[in-house]
């Protein structure tokens, strides 16, 4: 047995410290915390791939534009309730140029990030109708979206779709469905932790699906158009983002400026609903408000509640990005594509060293180079395997923390830097030697 990069002992005192008893479980921060103080014990760099954070400078558009609409005075004013003007408009011009949907702009509501999209909607959607209180994840997923819904005591069921691609997602969604107490239904594509892409046949289930049981559904496309195998980066020229809003009215769809604008800090994200649920009345609504459609309670009895509008910059800022994108001006994925090219030198290395990639195809199609993958490695369990990575001085997180029932690993790529291909190889040659595969 060879040392390990990083000793056994500085890594079993940072796990005791944060007294984590099963690491399976531990959290984004908290691997994050213990490759801190790994780290500075030993004196050695992490390749620290638990983070999703985006790792590229923010888009210059957006800077620019705030920083005009700031010196022009408007951080006093208090933003519209319903959004920036000019932004409504340009995030239906978006969609109608990246998803070839057509949405009117007063359906398009800015929010402080996705996470506060998702947030407003679970609200709204579990206000519509008694019957129906609980949201349905279609997992792996984004483990703070469940957090929101244990934080407003709100239901929740869930399943990993790894066994229900393709025809056999309609039966599974109707097991479901067909109990009557579903509200909406949500999903990350390009999905995070997995990076698998539903593809239109799998959306065409979801939405008609949708429509036969009314349910709503939450298409959080925090990813947009980083499925990088199709270039979908011009605008008003297919290939589009695949969107579940060609398959039935009853969507929302969330789009974030963290990822693909690199605009994380911000808090900026637009929330799309469809003109159908907007102008939609629901029972629900008229007990709690004494009226109101999923619109108009969206915005002024939800996001009015919560946060009285999205930061003013911030909002010019997503109107210049997404204008500039729809120009053809810019080319926004172009700047994102690094994260492809840093995922395929990564799984490389992991596949050369006995790993393999647990979430691996879209219906017979290798997935995507993108921001997340997935990796296992022969015997080892979640938790067995996040540990030891640990000691060769590698952090990512279990997928158990996702809702995924696959033994393995999220490996991030935004915060890999050039020289680190060498560290990774040099630790993975240690690690696949002192873990022979029989
Ligand atoms: C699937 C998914 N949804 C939403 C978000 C959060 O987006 P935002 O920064 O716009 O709140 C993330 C961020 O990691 C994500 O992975």
């Amino acid at each position: 047995m060879r040392n390990t990069p990083i000793s056994k002992s500085v890594i079993d005192k940072a796990i005791e410290k944060f007294a984590i008893a099963d690491f399976s479980k531990a959290t984004i921060r908290e691997v994050k915390a213990i490759a801190a103080e790994a780290e500075e014990a030993s004196g050695i760099e992490f390749i620290k791939m638990e983070m999703g954070v985006p790792g590229l400078p923010a888009s210059a558009v957006g800077v620019q534009a705030e920083i005009e609409a700031l010196q022009n005075g408007i951080a006093s004013l208090y933003p519209d309730i319903n959004g920036l003007p000019a932004l409504k408009e340009e995030a239906a011009r978006f969609v109608k140029a990246f998803i070839n949907v057509d949405i009117s702009p007063e359906g398009c509501v800015p929010v402080t990030g996705s996470m506060q999209g998702t947030f407003a909607s679970f609200l709204t959607c579990s206000q519509c109708n008694p019957q129906k209180d609980t949201i349905l994840f279609i997992d792996p997923g984004f483990p703070v979206q469940k957090q929101q819904l244990v934080v407003m005591g709100q239901k929740y069921e869930t399943f990993d779709v790894y066994d229900f691609r393709g025809d056999k997602l309609k039966a599974k969604l109707e097991g479901y469905l067909q109990k009557g107490n579903i509200s909406a239904i949500v999903y990350s594509n390009p999905n995070n932790p997995s990076w698998i892409c539903l593809k239109d046949e799998e959306l065409r289930i979801i939405g008609e699906l949708a429509t036969q049981y009314d349910v709503i559904v939450l298409e959080d496309l925090a990813y947009f158009a980083m499925d990088f195998r199709s270039d979908m980066g011009t605008p008003f020229q297919a290939p589009f983002q695949p969107s579940v809003a060609h398959y039935t009215d009853n969507y929302v769809l969330l789009i974030s400026g963290s990822k693909a604008f690199s605009y994380a800090g911000q808090r900026i994200g637009v929330t799309c609903i469809s003109d159908k649920l907007y102008h939609r009345a629901y029972p629900g609504f008229e007990v709690r408000y004494g009226g109101g459609t999923f619109g108009t309670v969206f915005i002024h009895r939800v996001l009015y509640a919560l946060s009285s509008g999205t930061s003013h910059s911030a909002q010019y800022a997503m109107a210049a990005m997404m204008k500039a994108a729809s120009n053809g001006e810019y080319k926004f994925l172009n700047e994102v594509k690094v994260y492809g090219q840093r995922a395929q030198k990564l799984k490389e290395i992991f596949l050369r060293y006995g790993f393999y990639l647990v979430y691996d195809n879209d219906l017979g199609d290798a997935v995507a180079d993108g921001f997340y993958f997935t990796i296992g490695y022969p015997g080892m369990t979640s938790g067995v395997l996040a540990k030891e990575l640990m000691y060769y001085g590698v952090s990512a997180i279990s997928l158990v923390t996702t809702g995924s029932k696959q033994e393995g690993l999220r490996a991030c790529t935004s915060f890999i830097k050039d020289h680190q291909y060498t560290q990774l190889e040099e630790r993975m040659a240690i690690f696949a030697e002192n873990h022979p595969v029989v």
